[in-house]
């Protein structure tokens, strides 16, 4: 693949995932970023040092906690400092301009960091945005691991909103993109059996 497509979604894809988002609230999609890019990301977060994985914390600004019985994971936040991870960023933000005329969405921005799930490592059943609490509006993981297996767990849950069934259960192999709304559905992260990588992002609606 030639390096425009590292940047932006096409039309097509992008009609593809606001259907989806409209018609479900969520999805998964395989297969669709370039390989070239995947390995870089992939490569870049194998290549963090012990020191630049922090705990993760639950809650935000003021009521930030670590609670090692809720998640266990590491996280890396990515800045846009170097071309690889400006190019991820890019491409989220093609994402974002690109649901936002299909959706209306009001996206505003997008965070993300890299997240380590070392052995045993889990994230029990949480929301990603309390009502009216938080901007965060869609969420995004993309895994970062090759050849994970049924038996290395760490699989990501996504549960109805409404009752105790489950909706999709995602193994996080490399280049699986998932997206679902950020105050909708309950989701968990499976104890995963080897190191787990994968980006965490939100794209978010502006706030004052
Ligand atoms: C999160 C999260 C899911 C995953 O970081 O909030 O739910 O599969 N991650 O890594
Ligand atoms: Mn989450």
């Amino acid at each position: 693949m030639n390096h425009s497509q590292n940047s932006e979604f096409s039309d097509v894809l992008l009609d593809q995932i606001a259907d989806q988002l409209s018609d479900n609230g969520y999805l998964i999609l395989k297969d669709i970023l370039d390989q070239q890019l995947l390995q870089g990301l992939r490569l870049q977060a194998h290549a963090l040092a012990d020191q630049q994985w922090k705990n993760a914390g639950i809650g935000r600004a003021n009521n930030h906690q670590i609670d090692l019985q809720v998640r266990s994971d590491k996280i890396h936040w990515i800045t846009g400092n170097d071309q690889l991870e400006t190019n991820y960023l890019a491409l989220m933000n093609s994402l974002r301009i690109g649901l936002n005329r299909r959706l209306y969405l009001g996206l505003h921005d997008y965070e993300c960091h890299f997240s380590l799930y070392r052995k045993d490592m889990f994230y029990k059943k949480h929301i990603d945005a309390l009502k009216g609490k938080s901007n965060r509006i869609l969420s995004s993981v993309l895994y970062l691991n090759e050849g994970w297996s049924k038996t290395d767990g760490g699989e990501l849950l996504i549960h109805s909103e409404t009752d105790s069934h489950i909706l999709a259960r995602v193994t996080p192999n490399l280049g699986t993109l998932v997206m679902f709304l950020s105050e909708q559905f309950p989701h968990q992260v499976l104890p995963a059996q080897k190191a787990r990588y994968s980006i965490a992002g939100w794209f978010r609606e502006a706030r004052d």
